[in-house]
C-alpha cells in the first residue's frame, strides 16, 4: 500500500474483531514508531503492550468506559519519557553531528545542553515530549492501515489514573491510548474542513 492510500484509508476504528495480532505485527507497528522523526532526536516515545483481559478493562474503566478499549486484542499505551531530555541530549546531539546532521558548534551553542534539568524543568518538555509521541502514533495508525489493522488514538482518559493502574513513574507522561486490532467495521470517510478552510494565509 502506498502512503496515500493509507492516509485516505485509515479511519478510527471503535469495533474489532477478537483475532488475536501476533507479536510479529506489534513489532511491525512498533518498527514504524521507531523511524519517526523527532526533535534532536531524542525519541521520547515508549510503549506499554496489553493483551492482559484485567488490565484493559481497568484502563477503560479509567477512560469514560470506551468500550472498544478492552475489545481490542492489543492495548498500547502511548507514553512520553521526559527524562530523555534530562540525560540524553549531548548523547543525541553527538550521534546528530557524527552523522553529518547537525553542525559540530552545536556542542556550544545546543540552548541549556550543559545545564542540569531538575523535574520542574523537564515537565515545560511535555508539549514537545507529546507532539514527538505523536508522530510516532501516526505512522503506527499508517503502518496497521498497511497491515489490514485498525487503531484509534484515545486520549479522552483519566491519565493520573491510568498511570496509577500501571504503577508508570513520574518521567513517564502517558500522551493516548491506542487501541489496536482487526476492524469489525468499516467506517465512511469521516469529515473534513475543505482545504480552502485550513489555508489561512498565502504570503
Ligand atoms: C488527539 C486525538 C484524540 C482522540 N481521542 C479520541 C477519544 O478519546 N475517543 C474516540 O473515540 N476517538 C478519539 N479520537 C479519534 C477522532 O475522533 C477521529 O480521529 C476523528 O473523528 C476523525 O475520524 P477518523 O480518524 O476516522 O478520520 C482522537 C483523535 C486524536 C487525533
Amino acid at each position: 500500500m502506498d502512503v496515500k492510500t493509507a492516509i485516505e484509508s485509515r479511519r478510527s476504528i471503535r469495533k474489532y474483531k477478537p483475532d488475536a495480532v501476533s507479536e510479529e505485527l506489534v513489532k511491525e507497528l512498533l518498527e514504524a514508531a521507531r523511524l519517526a522523526p523527532s526533535g534532536t532526536n531524542h525519541q521520547p516515545w515508549r510503549f506499554i503492550v496489553i493483551r492482559d483481559r484485567s488490565v484493559k478493562e481497568k484502563i477503560q474503566a479509567a477512560a469514560f468506559d470506551q468500550e472498544y478499549l478492552s475489545q481490542a486484542p492489543v492495548l498500547l499505551v502511548c507514553c512520553a519519557d521526559l527524562s530523555t531530555y534530562g540525560k540524553d541530549t549531548r548523547k543525541r546531539v553527538e550521534e546528530l553531528i557524527a552523522v553529518g546532521a547537525m553542525d559540530p558548534a552545536s556542542l556550544d551553542t545546543y540552548p541549556g545542553l550543559n545545564k542540569p534539568k531538575d523535574a520542574e524543568a523537564l515537565k515545560g518538555y511535555i508539549p514537545h515530549a507529546m507532539l514527538n509521541v505523536a508522530l510516532a502514533m501516526e505512522n503506527i495508525s499508517l503502518r496497521a492501515t498497511s497491515l489490514g489493522l485498525g487503531t484509534c488514538i484515545v486520549q479522552l482518559m483519566k491519565a493520573k489514573k491510568i498511570a496509577e493502574v500501571l504503577a508508570l513513574p513520574d518521567n513517564l507522561i502517558i500522551t493516548a491510548l491506542m487501541p489496536v486490532g482487526y476492524p469489525e467495521q468499516s467506517p465512511a470517510p469521516r469529515p473534513r474542513l475543505a482545504l480552502e478552510e485550513i489555508i489561512y494565509q498565502v504570503i
